[in-house]
């Protein structure tokens, strides 16, 4: 992977929000800790995206966009083989985890539609890649991360999981704090 690309220690603390986030929102530990392993594994399909999409300073093209999608049913089917209920998670993580509230999203499907720990990785995985530098961004200072959260309640994620993760982050801060950052 390249510098500029999705990290380890970007992968690592998204998942440790997600966890967090699941907590929060009342799921057991056991499936905190499965919305974890989903969380650490959702873009894994992009190790099958060609490099000069990934890796693109501006905006895709229509076709590119197409083809970036699939990294959502190519990681899914990279892990056709995980048994179990934990395969189930992460395979319908990997698979939805572009889905907006609204069905905005890559596949068109509403939040109601959705296994709920789905969303849940969704918007931590959006607010890492905010605070993240991009060859196609620079790093959001997390004070407008955070108001891009807010203000996409209730299109891009639900009320209740918006509101959860902005409670999270400010009861949660340290989180973020450097070397991460
Ligand atoms: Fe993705």
């Amino acid at each position: 992977m390249g510098a500029d690309r999705y990290g380890h220690q970007e992968e690592r603390r998204g998942a440790q929000l997600a966890e967090m986030l699941a907590a929060r929102l009342g799921f057991s530990p056991k499936e905190a800790r499965q919305v974890k392993i989903a969380a650490l594994l959702h873009d894994i399909g992009k190790q099958k995206i060609p490099a000069y999409i990934l890796d693109k300073p501006g905006k895709l093209s229509r076709c590119e966009f197409e083809v970036m999608k699939t990294h959502t049913n190519l990681g899914a089917g990279m892990l056709a083989g995980v048994q179990g209920e934990i395969g189930v998670v992460i395979r319908d993580v990997c698979l939805l985890h572009h889905e907006w509230h609204n069905g905005a999203g890559y596949w068109g499907k509403v939040s109601a539609e959705l296994p709920a720990y789905v969303p849940v990785v969704s918007v931590c995985d959006v607010f890492i890649a905010l605070l993240s530098k991009r060859t196609y961004k620079q790093a959001w200072p997390v004070g407008t991360a955070l108001d891009y959260i807010q203000n996409r309640a209730g299109t891009q994620f639900s009320r209740e999981v918006a509101d959860a993760f902005l409670a999270l982050i400010k009861d949660e801060g340290g989180i973020l704090c450097p070397p991460w950052l």
